[in-house]
């Protein structure tokens, strides 16, 4: 007997906890004896601590203690990576030094009895600098390609070349030749980043927001030269991420050396304001791409030459252009990816780093490609399908991109366009109408689950992965329901702590692959034993004879499979616009986006998944641009009311996700692929497309604000 419950849209068994409030929060442990951190923050981007005065701050009510770089303890800082971090560099080291590497770094910490007086504290301590020229601004830097030959994990070097790309360009009947510019852009979750931290002799316990609580226990035992196991990380749930909890970020390392040396918990918890500088963003990117084709719309040449930002201290790297390289058939490839090295925090991974900005750029260029040829931008991309990955030179485990175009097109009415720019209207609106392509890898980590079977007909299973919000507990308590054969309500998973079984990251859409496939194993284990120990062919029974637990653990990794096949979802997205001609202000109509993306094990919360993508996808198209300060790398518009996100009025009203048929074994156990960050890709050039489709205005640099539209 089966309960087939893979592939059920099953409501989230943590919805109740959330809309009631009862999920706690980082931020909201209650720990007895709690005091309250504030950073005290650089003003300059770049030079040295002349003189630090804390007197005053110290003597303010409340105060607990004032660490700065001249009392702090030294710190271990033994040598760590954590796999998101970059492969070259050094993190920031805390209150360690007199250096100034960026604006907005923490140069003292308050702690006092409320975070009302650790705040008011913060303001007097008294600071002057030695500076020193840096660059903040991204166009005054030559950019260079990086040291490293990584990036996403797999070895790519940042400068690839096929065919005679130069030759092929420059004899093409038709071109196009643009470059695309995207702004620094932040993480905005709804919950800030926050961190308690509290000692027990050499032993600490930290309850933070995070992606992943192994990775937080591993660099705050390196930070502080203890033992990984002497930290325990609670985080169970996580008020959004998309990336910013990928790293452990300094507040993590402020608040374990407050508690102890104020010998007491401490709570550091981000502003809003400071979540612009205390935690990675996506990075400014700048990016030629420069497209070649015959007359009849094949692909010749494809040129993509792009930049980003990353600070002086580490080097970040994205996948800006992976997916060129393989997304469209093109005999003449050359791609080149550098990075300028500037006086800013290190900038991080979100929701799908480099492929949402990268395939914003290509996608635009193809669109203007199809524009210049006056083919149907659909039709161009049919003509342009590759048999295979061109650039592995390997088939593809799956790809559904024709099935994606045809359903989604339908779908969407595409049939009806017209082709001419400003051809449709609604009133005095101008109606545009465009699409795009969408990919992101298939990725599968190693993971370890644990599954317990009871007398009485309950399971437990484990694993410390995390849920950001995708919906990890529920869909991981689906697989572990349907795979053991008890009711949902039998089944309880828990995850979010470094106490259960190692689990990779949570991001690079890969959860569900990895702990998914753990889970399952574990739990066909756990049933197996069970059923032959207790002679029965039913759990429930099975288990009553046996009168007590059975529990199996188990390790699952990737197999050769990568060597064999290129695995990637993809997808195609379409979306209309309305544009007032006069005032220049766009609304996002509809959406569209067919996906194929393997099985997908939860439609309700993958579909709520791909919303959320979207409305992300808005918010880069049209909204999202932290502005940086050329002169210092202040970004002034760091709050809620001029950093513009979606808002539900932003929302179209339809928003039409379509998940088609997959069935691909080679990509791991579950035959899942993941919908995390193809969710987002995609949306921006669509928007944009469809603006250029509806005024005749093509802007390649985002957001699409309603002065580039006058
Ligand atoms: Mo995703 S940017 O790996 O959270």
């Amino acid at each position: 007997m089966t309960t087939a419950l893979i592939g059920q849209p099953v409501s989230r068994v943590d919805g109740r906890q959330k809309v009631t409030g009862r999920a706690t929060y980082a931020a909201e442990f209650e720990v007895p004896g709690l005091a309250h951190g504030a950073i005290v923050r650089s003003t300059i981007a770049h030079g040295r601590i002349a003189s630090i005065n804390s007197v005053a701050a110290e003597r303010a009510a409340g105060v607990v203690a004032v660490l700065t770089h001249r009392n702090a303890p030294r710190l271990a800082y033994r040598p760590h990576k954590g796999a998101p971090d970059p492969d070259v560099g050094e993190r920031l080291h805390m209150l360690q030094d007199d250096q100034v590497n960026h604006q907005g770094q923490p140069i003292a910490l308050v702690i006092a009895e409320t975070l009302e007086q650790a705040n008011h504290a913060a303001t007097l301590v008294r600071v002057s600098y030695t500076s020193e020229t840096g660059t903040t601004d991204i166009e005054r830097i030559e950019p260079v390609l990086p040291t490293q030959k990584n990036d996403q994990g797999q070895v790519r070097p940042p400068e690839t070349r096929r065919g005679d790309p130069e030759g092929a360009l420059a004899a093409a009947e038709v071109k196009v030749d643009y470059t695309y510019v995207i702004p620094r852009e932040n993480h905005n979750p709804v919950e800030m980043h926050a961190t308690i931290a509290a000692w027990d002799g050499d032993r600490l316990t930290l309850w933070d927001k995070t992606q992943w609580v192994h990775n937080v226990a591993d660099e705050i035992a390196a930070v502080f030269g203890i033992p990984a196991e002497n930290v325990r990380v609670v985080s169970p749930f996580v008020g959004g991420a998309f990336g910013s909890g990928l790293r452990t970020w300094p507040h993590v390392t402020l608040a374990a050396l407050g508690a102890r040396v104020a010998r007491r918990p401490v709570k550091v918890m981000l502003s809003r304001r400071e979540m612009y500088y205390g935690v990675g963003y996506r990075p400014h990117t700048v990016q030629r791409v420069a497209l070649g084709a015959s007359r009849d719309g094949r692909l010749a040449a494809l040129l993509h030459d792009g930049y980003q930002e990353t600070s002086t201290y580490e080097e970040f790297s994205e996948a800006l252009l992976n997916a060129s390289r393989f997304l469209h058939s093109c005999p003449n490839v050359y791609t080149r990816h550098r990075i300028a090295r500037m006086n800013v925090h290190t900038p991080t991974y979100m929701r799908a780093p480099g492929e949402a900005s990268g395939i914003f750029a290509l996608e635009s260029a193809i669109d203007e490609l199809a524009v210049a040829l006056g083919v149907d931008p659909v039709e161009l991309r049919l003509r342009n399908e590759p048999e295979q990955d061109e650039f592995k030179r390997l088939p593809f485990s799956s790809r559904s991109t024709r099935e994606c175009y045809r359903v989604a097109a339908e779908r969407f009415g595409w049939s009806r366009r017209t082709a001419a720019s400003r051809s449709m209207r609604d009133g005095r609106w101008l109606i545009g109408w465009g699409m795009a392509t969408a990919t992101y890898p298939m990725n599968y980590a190693p993971a370890s689950a644990m599954a317990r079977l009871l007398p009485d007909g309950t399971a437990e299973v484990r694993s410390a992965s995390s849920d950001m919000g995708p919906g990890t507990w529920t869909s991981m308590t689906q697989v572990a329901s349907d795979i053991l054969g008890l009711p949902i309500e039998r089944v309880k998973f828990t995850l979010g702590d470094t106490r259960l079984p190692r689990a990779p990251v949570h991001g690079g859409s890969m959860t569900m692959a990895s702990v998914g496939s753990a889970v399952q194993a574990a739990c066909r284990k756990a049933r197996e034993d069970a059923l032959t120990r207790g002679g029965a062919n039913d759990v429930t029974e099975a288990m009553r004879r046996l009168g007590q637990p059975v529990e199996a653990s188990v390790d699952v990794q990737p197999g050769d499979a990568s060597q064999r096949f290129s695995m990637h979802a993809f997808g195609a997205v379409f979306a209309e616009v309305a544009v007032d001609p006069d005032l220049g202000e766009t609304r996002v109509r509809r959406i569209v986006g067919a996906y194929g993306a393997g099985r997908i094990v939860n439609p309700k919360t993958a579909r709520s998944q791909c919303i959320g993508g979207m409305i992300g996808g808005i918010g880069m198209a049209l909204m999202e641009h932290s502005v940086v300060d050329g002169r210092n790398g202040r970004v002034p518009n760091a709050n809620f009311a001029e950093y513009a996100v979606p808002v539900h009025a932003d929302a179209p009203s339809l928003m039409d996700v379509i998940f088609v048929e997959e069935d691909d074994p080679h990509v791991n156990p579950l035959g899942v692929k993941g919908v995390g960050e193809i969710a987002i890709v995609g949306v921006a050039p669509a928007i944009a497309n469809a603006i250029f489709h509806a005024t005749g205005k093509r802007i390649r640099e985002l957001p699409i604000t309603p002065d580039k539209l006058l």
